[in-house]
């Protein structure tokens, strides 16, 4: 039988030579080589290399040369099938069905690969010409080089209908092949095919051969939509196994043991540009498990970079969550967190290689940003709150696969509880009584307060502690807030400090009360149920208030996005595994609380988040009755 190259590869990826051979040969590190003596000559000295990085074996006494199926060959006299199939399992891979036409599918594939690097040719020519010349400057004004457009082979898909189409089709290509790469896109109602891209500067996505599978492709015009368009998923491009860069970062990666996790292509571009070379993205998707095992193959703990804005929060939340199920003895991954509104390429191109460098140092490992996002998920100033973020804590260590990771975890998650517990009792955030007293009959991460409540504490903290504005103005001013009124009061607040920087708390409230907002501000002060907040009072120490009003923006920021991303979720729904499945759904039902809540601020945001719970419910019954289907019935 033969098997294809796709499938042997994955086998390669998740055993590494060293693996396979130490079995049999005991293998010493030898930088980033492992040294042993021949299996297949005597010999006193070592002569037998392993390179994992390259997935082969060399024996200088002997001249033998392969990978690990050569090698099972070798020692144990298996055929290439058998070790193919005693790979395949220790892999945890299941055999591919036997497939007649797999002679036919190969050569499928080289056509189009055929295909796509034709396109990516004649992108990379188009850029060059006066039909790219827009695209061009655009690429000059976002300062990449002519170096890295060559580098990168970024081009131009022409504006024409047709322009790839009609090209690729004189070069004896057929449309069959265009659409399988994906490069043209055939209308539903039978109207004639045409190019996928159009009017976009062109990055080619590699395989680890480095040959073209997929583009993707960023508009030049700052209003279409959407922002990059990608190829689908073909039978060369298998999104969630692919990594954006490997190709090109893997080597420096290997010999560095670092590796760089970026999530855009232009930041990938651009740092490679600043002279990090070693450096990926997995383009906005979350961490799938293929992913991490690639990226782990290349660096113990590879620094994830997020964005400084609420995204880039949200999007750290989510790849936790996809992290603590895969981690492995020694294998993690560290976070950096960029300053407030910048991706890697803004940072490198306004502050230099330096800044981001800074970046870097100062990544945080998995534990802190998994501890930090718990801790300010609710405040813990009563027994029974501590009581909930320890049930979450204890309850994350169960989302750990590995046993000795997850048993250390535990570990660390003791001392630390148990430092906290012994700190003197905190002025927490509490929760206004009438909102608080509804005891939460789940269990998990407790229902965060509503978006309004957030926006009136946050107000009511700059009134009483006006010092504040001065770390967070940035902050304050991009905070989306519903309420009108609201809002406008904020902005009051902030202009009016902004004015006197060292205005006193008695101050602001005496100017305030003169100006247009003194009603709703009066009643703010006397009746709102967030005034009891403990550190919104005026004698609460500094260090107090600030901690605990940065954990009220987060808070903030982290409501819409939790309940927009269930919504983009549930489009997927019917794809996942049944434990995911579970998972999200009881995700889901967390969130729904805080999205209606939220939703309350806005009637639009109340039928999307009534939508999303529709469509979780009839989702949830049909896989129901899918499972049904799949059992055999035993009575029959
Ligand atoms: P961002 O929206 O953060 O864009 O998306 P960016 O990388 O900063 O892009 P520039 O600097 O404005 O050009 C991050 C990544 O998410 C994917 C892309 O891979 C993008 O690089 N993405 C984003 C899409 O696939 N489609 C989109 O419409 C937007
Ligand atoms: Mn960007």
């Amino acid at each position: 039988m033969k098997f294809p190259d796709s499938f042997l590869d994955e086998i390669r990826a998740r055993l590494p030579v060293s693996q396979v051979v130490s079995r049999r040969v005991p293998l010493k590190r030898a930088g980033r080589e492992w040294k042993g003596l021949s299996p297949f000559n005597k010999e006193k000295t070592p002569s037998f290399t392993v390179n994992d990085q390259k997935g082969f074996y060399h024996d200088f006494s002997s001249g033998k040369h392969g990978d690990i199926f050569t090698f099972l060959m070798e020692m144990e006299g298996l055929s290439f099938p058998e070790a193919v199939e005693r790979l395949a399992g220790e892999a945890g891979l299941p055999l591919p069905k036997p497939d007649p036409q797999f002679e036919r599918a190969a050569k499928e594939r080289l056509g189009l690969l055929d295909a796509l690097e034709a396109a990516a040719k004649l992108f990379e020519e188009q850029l060059r010409t006066e039909h790219g010349r827009e695209a061009l400057s655009y690429a000059e004004h976002r300062g990449l080089s002519a170096e890295t457009l060559k580098e990168f082979r970024i081009g131009y898909a022409p504006i024409a209908k047709d322009a790839l189409k009609g090209a690729l089709l004189k070069k004896g290509f057929t449309e069959t092949q265009l659409l399988e790469a994906g490069l043209l896109i055939k209308p539903d109602d039978g109207r004639t095919s045409y190019d996928r891209f159009r009017n976009r500067l062109t990055i080619p996505i590699l395989d680890l051969k480095s040959c073209v599978v997929a583009f993707g492709a960023r508009a030049l015009d700052p209003n279409a939509e959407p922002k990059y368009l990608n190829s689908p998923e073909t039978k060369l491009f298998d999104k969630g196994a692919t990594v954006f860069n490997l190709a090109r970062a893997r080597q420096a990666a290997f010999d560095k043991g670092e590796l760089i996790v970026v999530e855009g292509y232009m930041d990938v571009i651009a740092l490679h540009q600043a002279g990090f070379v070693n450096v990926v993205a997995t383009l906005g998707t979350a961490f799938t498990e293929r992913q991490m095992e690639r990226l782990w193959q290349l660096a113990p703990e590879p620094v994830v970079c997020f964005d400084g804005d609420k995204a880039g929060e949200a999007a750290a939340a989510r790849a936790i969550d996809r992290m603590l199920p895969a981690l492995r003895e020694g294998q993690s991954f560290r976070f950096a967190f960029l300053p407030q509104g910048s991706d890697p390429d803004d940072l490198v191109r306004s502050a230099g290689s330096r800044a981001f460098a800074e970046v870097l140092a100062a990544a945080r490992p998995l534990i802190d940003v998994v501890w930090q996002r718990e801790r300010s998920a609710q405040a813990i100033d009563t027994p029974e709150r501590r009581a909930a973020f320890e049930a979450r804590m204890e309850h994350l260590l169960t989302e750990i696969g590995n046993a000795r990771v997850r048993d250390h975890y535990r570990r660390e998650i003791k001392k630390r509880l148990f430092a906290l517990w012994r700190e003197k009792p905190a002025h927490g955030i509490a929760v206004p009584p009438n909102r608080a007293a509804k005891p939460s009959t789940r269990s998990g991460p407790t229902p965060l307060p509503s978006a309004y409540g957030c926006a009136t504490a946050i107000t009511l903290a700059l009134i009483n502690h006006p010092w504040l504005l001065d770390h967070h103005a940035e902050e304050v001013a991009h905070l989306e807030i519903r309420d009108k009124p609201l809002a406008a009061l904020l902005a009051t607040v902030a202009t009016t400090i902004h004015g006197d920087h060292d205005i006193t708390r008695e101050r602001l409230i005496e100017q305030l009360l003169q100006g247009n907002h003194a009603k709703q501000l009066d009643r703010l002060l006397r009746e709102s149920p967030y005034k009891r907040i403990a550190f919104l009072q005026p004698e609460t120490p500094r260090p107090e208030v600030e901690t605990q009003f940065q954990d009220l923006i987060y808070r903030f920021r982290a409501l819409p996005n939790l309940s927009k991303e269930l919504l983009d979720g549930a489009d997927h729904l019917a794809e996942l595994s049944d434990a995911e499945f579970e998972r999200f759904a009881a995700l889901q039902q967390q969130v729904a609380s805080v999205g209606l809540k939220h939703a309350t601020d806005d009637a639009g945001d109340r039928e999307a988040a009534k939508r999303f719970q529709e469509t979780v419910a009839r989702l949830k019954q049909e896989h129901i009755s899918t499972q049904r289907g799949r059992r055999p019935d035993r009575r029959g």
